[in-house]
């Protein structure tokens, strides 16, 4: 898919009807939709995947934040009411740039589950789980400043360069990078660590794999990320703004249709576009869709 960058900086147009915009490197953000769908099951949802891209976690944070912006302008030209940077690295890198450009959307974004991990960690050791780009990130940071170190909360920080490719592959469960995950829980844990936060929207989709873990060595640890709290803050602001769909649409009043169309993937409300698509993507997210 050719993707434009566009001038458009006001989207004064939006209707009740128009989707919301997601956007990740590849499939993570598909773990936000999977909440927002729960929150939100009346709305329809146009979703990019930069695929071609993907990983961001291990890219400069210039050229983070230049893909970043080139994504949300896309969203924007699709007249998304509001858009949902379902991407942590993404986030860190162009949020804010891509707030200041667009003043009139509202663009929400992901920062780690930090907060609440150091509000219920009795060990006062909690870990982090990210990109390198949201470890070095501001957004992190702050709340790391803001909120751990008061706390006299250890946050512990680990990136494994591999494990958004092994999500993008359908998490074999045979691969080195199964083991090594496995292996560094147990570090964690023999650590003191007692909260462990998935900072990337991709590794939502390993937690069930840890949780089997976690319950088979009997350990005291939660296993958390920010989904829930992001679809709760969308459904806010869509109420803050008239713009929330409370009711099923009718095949009349919905103008889903148009998205559905062009769309690579159509699963239910979701409209799925990637800047490199293949039928092994097409399965991914078919498969990560099903996951209950
Ligand atoms: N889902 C992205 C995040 O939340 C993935 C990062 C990547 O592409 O490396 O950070």
């Amino acid at each position: 898919m050719s993707m434009k960058t566009t001038l458009i900086t006001t989207n004064t147009d939006v209707v009740a009807n128009a989707p919301i915009g997601l956007f990740d490197s590849g499939v993570g953000g598909l773990s936000v939709f999977r909440h927002l769908q729960q929150v939100l099951p009346h709305e329809g949802y146009l979703y990019y995947a930069d695929t071609l891209n993907v990983p961001y976690g291990n890219r400069d944070n210039n050229e983070i934040s230049a893909l970043t912006l080139n994504a949300v302008d896309w969203l924007i030209e699709q007249k998304c009411k509001l858009v949902v940077i379902a991407c942590n690295s993404a986030s860190a890198h162009g949020l804010e740039l891509a707030r200041n450009k667009y003043p009139n959307t509202p663009i929400v974004g992901l920062v780690p589950a930090l907060k609440p991990a150091v509000q219920f960690s009795k060990t006062k050791k909690v870990a982090v789980l990210a990109t390198g780009a949201t470890l070095n990130g501001d957004l992190l940071n702050n709340v790391i400043d803001d909120v751990a170190s008061p706390n006299q909360v250890m946050v512990v920080k680990w990136f494994e360069p591999n494990l958004v490719p092994w999500v993008e592959a359908g998490m074999p469960q045979t691969s080195d990078t199964a083991k090594l995950l496995k292996k560094q829980l147990h570090q964690f844990y023999n650590q003191g660590v007692d909260q462990l936060v998935l900072g990337c929207t991709h590794y939502p989709f390993f937690r069930d794999f840890l949780m089997a873990e976690v319950n088979k060595h009997h350990m005291d640890m939660d296993v958390i990320d920010s989904g829930r709290a992001i679809a709760n803050r969308v459904k806010d602001l869509l109420l803050k703004q008239n713009l929330l769909i409370e009711m099923k649409q009718t095949d009349e009043t919905t103008c889903q249709q148009m998205w559905q169309k062009k769309a690579q993937l159509h699963v239910g409300s979701l409209s799925f576009y990637a800047s490199l698509y293949d039928d092994n993507l097409k399965q991914v997210v078919t498969r990560l869709l099903s996951q209950t």
